[in-house]
């Protein structure tokens, strides 16, 4: 018995700094993900528009010169009821604030985001790093249809 104890004392310690030993292991294996992640957003940035990935080819979505308002409150009536859970208009929230959103984004990158979120965080590079930048919290299917999805879009304009 007595021996067992000793043997305990003299093997805790080596247990205890083999644990921190592994821990730091994991970080290091960390941290080039996330900065690999950073290098794929300043790419997709730098590398021309991008429309995503979805149902909505380069081209599907026409913007008018002025703000069809009849399109936009159908938009904030949607919105209201499907996406103010995690996004408010002009704050980030569990979502970034939308207001703005077309001076970052394509109007078809905006649709398939909102029509196709699954696909976009898996593969589209800017959709990607927001992910990451949200902590991981995902942006939600709500099903909306393209009709519906494109009042938003012009919901969006108004901010
Ligand atoms: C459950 C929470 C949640 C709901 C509900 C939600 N979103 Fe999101 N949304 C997010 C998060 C989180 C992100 C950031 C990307 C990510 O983490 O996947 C995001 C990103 C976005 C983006 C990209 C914004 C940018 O700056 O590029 C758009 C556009 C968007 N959401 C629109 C909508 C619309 C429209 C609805 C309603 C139909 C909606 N979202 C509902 C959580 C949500």
């Amino acid at each position: 018995m007595k021996h067992l104890i000793k043997s305990l004392f003299i093997s805790l310690p080596i247990l205890l700094s083999s644990c921190g030993g592994d821990d730091s292991a994991k970080k290091e294996i960390k941290d080039p993900i996330k900065k690999s992640e950073k290098k794929v957003e300043a790419v997709a940035e730098t590398s021309g528009p991008n429309y995503g990935i979805g149902p909505i080819a380069k081209g599907d979505v026409t913007i008018g010169d002025a703000i069809d308002t009849a399109m936009a409150e159908q938009g904030k009536e949607v919105y209201d009821k499907m996406c103010t859970a995690c996004h408010k208009p002009e704050k980030k929230f569990i979502g970034p604030a939308p207001k703005g959103v077309l001076s970052r984004r394509t109007p078809e990158w905006v649709m398939n985001m909102i029509l196709n979120p699954e696909q976009m965080v898996k593969e589209d590079a800017t959709a990607r790093a927001l992910l990451i930048e949200f902590n991981g919290a995902p942006m939600a299917n709500q099903n909306l249809t393209k009709e519906q999805a494109r009042q938003v879009l012009e919901y969006f304009r108004t901010l």
